[in-house]
């Protein structure tokens, strides 16, 4: 009865409310363990620390934004937000950074080394390397002038990863709309949250390779995807020549390239998205995501709140707390691994040295 009463009073809240109301349920339901403030007094300057260095790179780098909130979304949909596609090979692990979906396409992983480092000098062993994924997510959103959001803090991070799983469970660039609800949906986000957490797509690269099908030869006819601006299959057809190392580059969005801003889902109405897996949300017959892609697209404010909402909701899957895990010392290493710390001193902390998809 009460329940009942409740849910008559929610239509009557604003959707701010109604959303905050969300973050909420999410935080005590879902993981009560997790805390904003989770190093208040641990490591108090933890955001300025990794924002600073975020920042710093971002000045030479400004794709690096996209490509770290690429990083912790590829980190949550392989066995929890755990850090686990930060671990690279050794003698007992495969790491996810080889599956199909991250090879030669995540980058920021020396970023995040750098983070690390820092963070490390300021408070020792004690932020893992998983929220610093998710504070790096949230920092680069502002930085690209977009949404804030308080970060849930206090992950651990895991001791193995999945290279099947990274296989499994994540998107592909070429996949239904079918494809993109039932993987989003095996980690508990819904078809808001899908749209919601393809916009990130209002900023990034692609290369070549994830959209060139879209261009020559579509469905073995000779043609383009139908689904595909013309204008912009012309100019993307300069871009990638048919039959080359699909390693080039092109923008998202391709009217606010560096932009954290709703212009991904305005793209999407004139057929403009660049990816099969983007233009699908507004293309596919019958969806319901149109209506959500509309409205995002003629409303920035509900896009930002509810990317907020999703993005938390995404940061907070399976995560390991308490005593679960640990907190690594090294991102790319479980600690007190005596191979890898031979690795470590023969091996120059270089650039990540992949060509990169966003
Ligand atoms: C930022 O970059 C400058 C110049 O490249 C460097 O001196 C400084 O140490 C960097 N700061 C951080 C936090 O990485
Ligand atoms: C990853 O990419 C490299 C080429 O850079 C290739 O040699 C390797 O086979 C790929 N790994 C997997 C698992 O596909
Ligand atoms: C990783 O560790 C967790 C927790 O111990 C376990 O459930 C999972 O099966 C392991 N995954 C792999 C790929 O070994
Ligand atoms: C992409 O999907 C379309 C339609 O679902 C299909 O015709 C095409 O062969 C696929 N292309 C690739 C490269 O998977
Ligand atoms: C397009 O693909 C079809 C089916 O794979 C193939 O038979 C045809 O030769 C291709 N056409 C061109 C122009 O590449
Ligand atoms: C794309 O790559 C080809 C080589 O495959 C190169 O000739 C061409 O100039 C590149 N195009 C752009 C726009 O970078
Ligand atoms: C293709 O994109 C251009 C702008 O880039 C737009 O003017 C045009 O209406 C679009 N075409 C379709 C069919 O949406
Ligand atoms: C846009 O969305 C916000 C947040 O839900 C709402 O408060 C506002 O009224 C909407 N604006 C318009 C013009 O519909
Ligand atoms: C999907 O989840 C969002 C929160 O991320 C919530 O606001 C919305 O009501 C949910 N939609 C459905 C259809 O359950
Ligand atoms: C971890 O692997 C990446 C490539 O996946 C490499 O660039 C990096 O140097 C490795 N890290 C260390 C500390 O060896």
């Amino acid at each position: 009865m009460l329940m009942i009463q409740n849910r008559k009073k929610m239509r009557f809240f604003t959707v701010k409310v109604a959303l905050c109301c969300v973050v909420v349920m999410l935080l005590t339901l879902s993981d009560a363990q997790l805390d904003n403030s989770f190093y208040k007094d641990t490591c108090p300057r933890v955001h300025s620390i990794v924002r600073e260095v975020v920042r710093n790179v971002s000045k030479s780098d400004p794709r690096i934004l996209a490509s770290l909130i690429r990083l912790h979304f590829h980190d949550c949909f392989v066995q929890g937000c755990d850090a686990s596609i930060l671990l690279n090979d050794t003698a007992t692990i495969v790491s996810e950074q080889s599956a199909p979906p991250n090879n030669n396409s995540i980058r920021g992983l020396d970023v995040v080394n750098q983070i690390k480092t820092a963070v490390e000098n300021a408070c020792p062993g004690i932020v893992s390397c998983a929220d610093i994924l998710a504070l790096a997510a949230e920092i680069s959103s502002v930085l690209a002038h977009g949404p804030d959001w308080k970060v849930p803090l206090g992950r651990r991070d895991s001791l193995n990863s999945s290279f099947s799983l990274a296989l499994q469970n994540l998107p592909g660039f070429n996949f239904t709309l079918d494809q993109l609800k039932s993987t989003f949906d095996r980690q508990g986000l819904n078809t808001t949250d899908l749209v919601a957490l393809s916009g990130a797509h209002t900023i990034g690269r692609s290369q070549c390779r994830f959209f060139a099908h879209r261009i020559y030869n579509f469905s073995g006819n000779g043609n383009s995807d139908p689904t595909l601006n013309t204008t912009l299959s012309q100019a993307l057809r300069a871009i990638c020549p048919n039959g080359g190392p699909g390693t080039n580059l092109t923008n998202l969005d391709l009217t606010t390239p560096d932009r954290f801003d709703s212009n991904y889902y305005s793209n999407l109405q004139l057929q403009n998205g660049l990816l099969r897996s983007d233009q699908v949300l507004f293309s596919t017959s019958g969806a319901e995501t149109i209506a959500i892609v509309n409205s995002f697209g003629s409303n920035q404010t509900l896009f930002y709140e509810h990317f907020k909402v999703s993005m938390i909701k995404m940061s907070i899957i399976e995560v390991l707390t308490g005593s679960q895990g640990e907190i690594r010392k090294h991102c790319n290493f479980v600690n007190g691994d005596s191979s890898n710390l031979a690795t470590l001193a023969t091996k120059k902390s270089s650039e990540d040295g992949m060509v990169s998809s966003i």
